[in-house]
């Protein structure tokens, strides 16, 4: 029998077993420990030639082979298993795929997010995932970048408080805990700040505006314990993330105290060479990622022999390898993966994959992400329903309708599930998407749920676009494939005449329109926010008809609606819903549920708006274009219920603020539905040493008032969160007047105010 090694021996400190295991190693070997590879192809190859320490896009086939290889290897250690499970696990026939963050985001509720990230760990850790690269937490700031459907939207305090719920849920009891995921916080940082909304364009950004808005989110979850960390793709002040010494050294590790693993993000070593021509070859750029304390390096099949040449030309000293590769088996050693490498476990997967008790979540998530943008009576149909036993909603003594269901998106089951599932491009195993009969279109939900004897008809309506060849050639320098381009498809009169003559005939017709998987994601920007193809036609012929008109926006991010949407009866804004999408849409449209999306995000009137978010900085000439109001067409935290809902009697309880800013609230359900509100509350610093955003989302609250009742809200926000970042880049509490700004939506006017003032015993108080 073979010996074991101290390496092998679990009963071993990690420090000890990664010692004796490094001393073992050859420098392929170690530096192989630092790439994780793409196992869509060659993973024979990864695992014996390259020896490859991770794996992503791993089909259940290839990852069957990966381990089979490994087990054959010299010192047989484990591989790491990364996938890319962003609201479910992507990837995975049968999985539960929920609305997109951006859709969860709209439900505001932490505890709800946690719940997923759950399920989806529970998920794919039967399926031999070891590490999802989830969350996002960019904040969205141009509506024309691809992957703004990606994000928890556009306010700091919203995506810190959403993202750490996430990052519980995947990391469960910890990394030995069997049904955890690593969490990955992505992209670390600054990548959504493009110019004009081009993918992974130069940041540009101070370091003031960083640790303004777009390191708190990731500062919070790396002092929480998130594992790991992707590095976004981009450069700043001229310097790649991927070697950015401030941001990884003095800040993340140095003031932070992060401890976990780094990731580049695809290629990033490669762009330094191809892209961003700031590394003269493949050796520098190893050299300095390397250098820059990155620990796996995704997708860049020349770091190895980069890294190798590295060192033999003296540009790189082994040791620097050996505390990356420390690092690494410190993690795969506290995985357990030596003693379990957690392989894919086909009866864990019948029991859990698509379960129902995760079916239900789903449905409950997709129905607490739709936002009712406008009504004007219209909704719930028909003053709305009870469910009958049978789920339906109960119809008996009312009048029976006819419900036109049309639009290029109210029956395409794949489109509605958005980027990062199933047949969205990134992997090969599955053409077709997910599985049909798991995902409830809108036109499924509404036959399925309008009561009985109602009639439902249906028509697509429009096209949406077609794709020809990236005229620039098929693939980029590194070989990745280039997205062909959209051409928008013209009006079809006959598609429209068929549309048409359905609304006329109808009581009330419901439109799904929005993007598709072509407009959506990583290098897929667009210029303009139009719904693109026949959609604005439809919208315009059906509100011509005079039939009473819901429009279903089934769209990644917002968009810029036509008048013809605008002044629709009812406009519900559903992201991509996930697989139970369609039947949480039609329990809205009759009112077995109540609406209580909020906005995570603005809407904007036009394209040239960008950018619409809410909390901008103060000081401009004037507040509107000469051909536009500056205000976005729907506000961060807007979305109607269907009852009205009364704000009053703000207080202050303290007169003089010790360490915490405490007030009340009435919230008064003045309606004759149910609620579930979400009670916000912002702070606006009067007058700041540096220019700042003249409001700030600071807490909020969801509370459920039955009709007519009242409640007092208690609301508490510590002094330390009433914190500006000065010039010098510190954050400080300032003292001054400051308002307390109270109610269900961002924009002021609807905002109670409270003021407050902090003195100069608050004044230097860390944040
Ligand atoms: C590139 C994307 O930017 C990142 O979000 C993703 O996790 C990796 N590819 C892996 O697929």
């Amino acid at each position: 029998m073979r010996t074991r090694h101290p390496y092998e021996d679990p009963s071993r400190p990690v420090p000890d077993r990664v010692a004796d295991l490094l001393a073992r190693m050859t420098l392929p070997e170690k530096i192989g420990q630092m790439m994780q590879l793409d196992a869509r192809e060659g993973v024979e190859d990864h695992i014996v030639v390259t020896h490859a320490g991770s794996l992503l896009h791993t089909s259940p086939e290839r990852l069957e082979l990966a381990h089979r290889l490994v087990a054959q290897t010299r010192l047989r250690i484990p591989i790491l298993v990364g996938e890319d499970c962003i609201h479910g696990h992507s990837f995975c026939e049968g999985a539960t795929i929920f609305p997109t963050q951006l859709g969860m985001a709209a439900t505001w509720d932490a505890d709800l997010i946690e719940q997923v990230a759950r399920a989806t760990a529970v998920e794919a850790a039967t399926t031999g995932v070891h590490w999802t690269f989830s969350p996002v937490l960019c904040i969205a700031r141009d509506l024309r970048w691809g992957r703004v459907g990606e994000t928890f939207g556009e306010d700091p305090y919203l995506i810190g408080e959403l993202a750490s719920a996430m990052v519980r849920g995947y990391q469960g009891d910890g990394p030995d805990d069997p049904t955890a995921l690593l969490a990955t916080a992505k992209h670390f940082a600054g990548y959504s700040e493009t110019q004009g909304g081009r993918d992974a364009s130069e940041a540009d950004l101070s370091r003031r505006k960083l640790r303004s808005w777009f390191l708190p989110p990731f500062e919070r979850v790396a002092r929480e314990g998130c594992r790991t960390f992707m590095l976004g793709y981009q450069t700043m002040d001229g310097v790649p993330i991927t070697v950015n010494a401030w941001l990884l050294d003095e800040v993340l590790r140095g003031e932070w105290g992060y401890t976990g693993t780094l990731v580049t993000d695809w290629d990033n070593v490669g762009r330094m060479v191809w892209e961003q021509h700031v590394q003269p070859d493949h050796v520098h750029a190893a050299a300095a990622a390397v250098r820059a304390g990155n620990d796996l390096v995704m997708t860049t099949p020349q770091f190895f022999a980069g890294a190798q040449e590295a060192i033999a030309r003296g540009l790189l000293d082994e040791a620097e390898i050996d505390r990356a590769v420390a690092r690494i088996l410190t993690l795969k050693l506290e995985l357990g993966l030596f003693e379990n490498p957690r392989r894919p476990d086909a009866d864990a997967q019948r029991a859990v994959v698509g379960s129902a008790s995760h079916a239900a979540l789903n449905l409950e998530v997709a129905r607490r992400s739709l936002v009712l943008l406008r009504n004007d009576g219209l909704l719930p149909l028909d003053g709305g329903f009870r469910r009958t036993d049978d789920g339906r909603a109960d119809g008996s003594g009312r009048a029976t309708r006819t419900v036109a269901v049309v639009g290029p998106l109210a029956d395409d089951a794949q489109t509605q599930l958005g980027d990062w599932a199933g047949s969205s491009g990134q992997v090969d195993w599955l053409p077709d998407g997910q599985p049909r009969d798991m995902i409830t279109t809108v036109l499924d939900g509404v036959r399925a749920t309008v009561p009985t004897g109602w009639s439902v008809t249906s028509a697509r309506g429009a096209d949406i676009l077609a794709l020809a060849p990236d005229p620039d050639g098929a693939t980029f320098p590194d070989g990745q494939p280039r997205p062909p381009v959209v051409v928008p498809c013209a009006p079809d009169p006959a598609l429209l005449d068929e549309a048409v003559a359905l609304a006329r005939a109808a009581d009330v017709v419901v439109v799904a329109v929005g993007d598709r998987i072509e407009l959506v994601g990583e290098g897929r920007s667009t210029a303009t926010l139009e719904l693109i193809g026949g959609q604005v036609a439809l919208l315009d012929a059906l509100a011509a008809t005079g039939t009473p008109m819901v429009v279903v926006l089934i769209a990644s991010k917002p968009l810029a609606l036509p008048e013809s949407a605008l002044t629709a009866s009812a406009v519900v804004w559903a992201a991509n819903p996930g697989m139970r999408g369609g039947q949480a849409i039609t329990e809205l449209l009759l009112g077995l549920i109540e609406p209580s999306g909020r906005l995570p995000i603005s809407f904007a009137r036009h394209a040239g708006q960008q950018p619409t978010y809410y909390n901008q900085v103060r000081g401009q000439h004037g507040d509107r274009y000469a051909d536009l109001p500056q205000t976005p067409a729907f506000a961060f935290g807007d979305g109607l219920s269907y009852t009205t809902v009364e704000y009053a009697d703000l207080r202050l309880l303290d007169e003089v603020v010790v360490d915490v800013v405490r007030a009340e609230v009435t919230v008064r359900n003045t309606g004759s539905r149910p609620v579930r509100e979400t009670v916000q509350v912002y702070l606006r610093d009067l007058v700041t040493s540096a220019s700042w955003a003249d409001r700030e989302l600071k807490a909020y609250r969801q509370i459920d008032l039955a009709p007519g009742e009242a409640r007092t809200v208690d609301l508490a926000l510590p002094v330390s969160t009433c914190t500006i970042v000065d010039a010098q880049g510190r954050r400080v509490v300032e003292p001054g007047e400051f308002e307390l700004l109270v109610g269900p939506s961002s924009r002021t006017d609807a905002l109670l105010r409270a003021r407050f003032t902090l003195t100069a015993e608050h004044v230097g108080r860390p944040a």
